[in-house]
């Protein structure tokens, strides 16, 4: 496998500083979403898109998990205006991309369209509920698509500068660091002891790990992402070896479509420059919707060969007290009173409470960084529903 080919062949690039917009006939405000897309698409994290998706490739992907040429790509990435903007476009308009007064780039516009909503999330979460925060969000965004390359001037604001790098960049640092195999860690939570074990198993097998926590829009109730970065950190200090490990930020946001997100995220870091990605189990979960496994599966619906990214699957992994170390139901022969589980909403508790999780769930200096950050923003542990998980 050739881990320096980009989805589709060609890593695209969109960004242009010089970009000027006199032609544009009108703006388009972007949601947070729409802007963290927009930043993917420019810097090649999406490649092969160039643009949002037009009405053949957005239907396409809808029903089939793929482009209108075939290519597997499994989520819609889509840029929604209100009715009023979408009467006033034709195709070949240009439209300047605007939010809180900061203009990002433009689209020209090859399609504006109209989405049947409830298919869209029926077939990308596999429920219209909208106590599904990825079906909420859908149903909230406007009610037209425009679709078209994209051309960005400036990027937003980077939270984490110091772990940013785009996709071309991840690529030349594995090219300097020698590793031809590497695996992407997708996350969006502190990294327990399960990551941990499932992390180093996969690095055993491998030349480089990214760890590569998600940083765009979560749902409210997920740790904050600057919590996590310091989590992240501390641990990587502490018990990874530093020539071995890459920690860098994913400015995407969280849909929370489980299998079809899982698809997403290993072609994402494809172009990321990985050769291998870890699914666990209940990958970008939320709730009950989705069975422990179903994104693992999911992978069935393409051959390694299209995807060109290979999954690495772990089962549901915990410490075992028998054991006395980690396992999955594959390596531990105990039954599950040995092992250790602890609910998202225990732990919370017990951070809450100022008390570390035992030290087989999580290690301690990472519980003490999550102690410390979240008494720090008493509101969002508050608002905690479902969380940690
Ligand atoms: S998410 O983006 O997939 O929602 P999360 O941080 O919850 O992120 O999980 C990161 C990765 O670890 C996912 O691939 C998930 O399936 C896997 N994972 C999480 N907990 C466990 C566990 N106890 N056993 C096996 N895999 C797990």
């Amino acid at each position: 496998m050739n881990g320096n080919e980009p989805h589709g062949g060609v890593l695209i690039n969109r960004c242009d500083p010089a970009c000027h917009f006199e032609g544009c006939t009108c703006e388009a405000e972007l949601d947070q979403l729409a802007l963290s897309d927009l930043e993917l698409i420019a810097i090649g994290g999406y490649s092969p898109l160039t643009g949002f998706l037009g009405e053949k490739d957005y239907h396409s992907v809808v029903k089939e998990m793929r482009l209108a040429n075939g290519l597997p790509w499994s989520l819609p990435i889509t840029l929604p205006v209100g009715e009023k903007t979408a009467k006033q476009l034709s195709a070949g308009d240009c439209v300047k991309l605007v939010k809180d007064g900061i203009t990002y780039g433009m689209i020209t516009v090859t399609d504006i369209y109209q989405p049947d909503k409830t298919q869209e999330a029926l077939s990308v979460f596999k429920t219209n509920d909208t106590a599904h925060p990825g079906v909420k969000k859908l149903l909230a965004r406007p009610d037209y698509y425009i679709g078209g390359p994209i051309t960005v001037s400036r990027l937003p604001d980077k939270s984490f500068e110091q772990f940013y790098a785009a996709p071309e960049e991840t690529r030349a640092a594995f090219k300097r660091l020698g590793w031809k195999t590497i695996v992407g860690f997708q996350t969006r939570n502190p990294v327990h002891r399960a990551h941990e074990y499932i992390q180093k198993t996969a690095l055993e097998t491998v030349d480089g790990l990214l760890l590569h926590p998600l940083v765009g829009e979560t749902k409210s109730d997920d740790i904050p992402s600057d919590i996590r970065m310091e989590s992240y950190q501390v641990l990587l200090d502490h018990y990874y070896p530093k020539d071995r490990v890459m920690l860098s930020v994913f400015p995407a946001a969280m849909r929370y479509a489980g299998p079809r997100e899982a698809i997403f995220h290993a072609l994402v870091r494809k172009n990321y420059g990985c050769t291998h990605f870890i699914v666990g189990r209940d990958h970008a979960g939320v709730g009950s919707y989705y069975g422990t496994y179903d994104a693992q599966n999911i992978f069935q619906a393409f051959t390694e060969e299209e995807l060109g990214i290979k999954p690495l699957f772990f089962e549901h992994s915990f410490y075992c007290r028998k054991c006395g170390n980690m396992g999955t139901s594959k390596t531990c022969p105990h039954s599950q009173r040995d092992h250790i589980h602890l609910s998202g909403t225990k732990v919370r508790e017990l951070l809450r409470q100022g008390k570390k999780p035992p030290k087989e769930f999580s290690r301690p200096e990472v519980a003490n960084v999550l102690i410390k950050g979240l008494h720090q923003q008493p509101v969002a542990i508050q608002q905690n529903s479902g969380g940690l998980q």
